[in-house]
């Protein structure tokens, strides 16, 4: 039989994905994998519905059906502060899982240098590996989850063509604060880096922390990518709609990798989108609400559990500190939380460059009934240690 390809050696299946397998065989209450127990608005599935009907079937233009295109770049001009161009600035992806290989591919060249903070979102390190390019890992240090700006200044050193930013970030919760993207566009201007943004969570933000752009700021629109999607902003992961933002020259070359990745994203979906990008500015503040209930609430439990954590400034995901059960090994205790306890989440270790094992990762994306089932459950470990 052939052999696959050695890059796959790099990289294992991911540890997310099995520990929804785990949930299943237990029957645990499943906050590893991170998707919205939401749905999207009615209006924008009977938008959806329509398009359908209407006869959208066939493929869109490459890089973005021109009605999507307009409407995302209305939507993000606004938050953004930035002066996009539907035609110039936009390529439309199969989410931002997409849009964060195609900017990859576009930034680097195989044997390249990509900065990446750890703890990381599990994509990245494969992302790098299929692009040819070898990660140099800076730490975000828990509990606080800063990073030391003379460690980024040698990572930097090293010759990074490009620096992955995930803000706000999964899995800490972390989002940057002015001063940190200071530092960092400093660097990336300084050493002439790529700066990759996954922003998937950029209207999930607790107050009184505030999602700023690192594109907006001086001189980085021109060597920013950014990357984000309509997945957790509207509730449909499943739509499989992102996009990537940057400068026309870097755009130019992102189509050309994109067409060949996916030729486009759903075409049907992204007609009925168009009235997800055009809903109202409460929308982005009921978002913020619904989740801010559920991180006070599900927090609340993690407290009644005796297990400490550091209070997440955005998207939807806490990690939670397990030491008071020594643990070693965070995968077997995952198992363990799964099967006596009921709980499924995500060993720490799977985020992580650097040898941390005493964290596990929780998502709170779920219905308050669920959230108060899994802190009836949590009880379990207050006795456990
Ligand atoms: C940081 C981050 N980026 C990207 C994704 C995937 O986004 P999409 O559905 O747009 O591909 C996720 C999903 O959990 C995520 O947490």
């Amino acid at each position: 039989m052939p052999k696959t390809a050695d890059r796959l050696k790099g990289f294992t299946e991911s540890v997310i994905r099995e520990m929804t397998r785990v949930a299943n065989h237990y029957g645990a209450i499943n906050l590893s994998q991170g998707f919205p127990e939401a749905d999207p608005p009615e209006e924008v599935v009977e938008s959806a519905r329509r398009a359908l009907a209407e006869g959208v079937h066939q493929y869109a233009i490459t890089w973005g059906a021109p009605r999507f295109r307009e409407a995302l770049a209305a939507k993000q001009r606004h938050w953004m502060g930035l002066d996009l161009d539907a035609e110039a600035h936009l390529v439309v992806t199969c989410g931002s899982t997409e849009a964060m290989m195609v900017a990859m591919m576009t930034a680097c060249n195989p044997g390249d240098r990509v900065i990446i903070f750890s703890p990381f979102y599990e994509n990245y390190g494969a992302d790098t590996i299929l692009s040819g390019a070898e990660p140099i890992y800076v730490p975000l240090r828990p509990p606080s989850y800063e990073f030391d700006p003379g460690e980024l200044r040698r990572a930097f050193e090293q010759g990074a063509k490009a620096l992955v930013l995930c803000n706000p970030a999964n899995p800490s919760g972390k989002v940057f604060s002015e001063e940190e993207l200071k530092v960092i566009a400093t660097l990336a201007c300084e050493f002439d880096t790529f700066v990759i943004t996954d922003e998937v969570y950029e209207h999930i933000v607790y107050a009184p922390h505030r999602h700023r752009y690192i594109a907006a700021m001086p001189n980085m629109f021109e060597r920013t990518i950014s990357c984000s999607s309509l997945s957790k902003t509207y509730a449909m992961t499943g739509w499989r709609l992102g996009y990537v933002i940057a400068a026309p020259e870097v755009i130019q070359a992102a189509r050309k990798v994109h067409d060949f990745l996916t030729v486009g994203a759903a075409a049907p979906l992204q007609e009925g989108a168009v009235t997800a990008l055009e809903l109202p500015m409460e929308y982005y503040e009921d978002l913020r609400l619904w989740y801010t209930e559920r991180r006070d609430l599900f927090l609340q439990y993690l407290d009644q559990a005796g297990l400490p954590y550091t209070i997440p400034e955005g998207a939807y995901y806490v990690l939670a500190d397990v030491s008071r059960f020594k643990v070693t090994d965070d995968l077997a205790f995952c198992r363990w939380m799964a099967k006596e306890v009921g709980v499924a989440a995500v060993p720490g270790s799977s985020f992580f460059h650097e040898p941390v094992h005493h964290l596990v990762r929780f998502h709170f994306a779920r219905k308050k009934e669920t959230l108060k089932e899994c802190g009836r459950r949590l009880l379990k470990l207050k006795d456990a240690a």
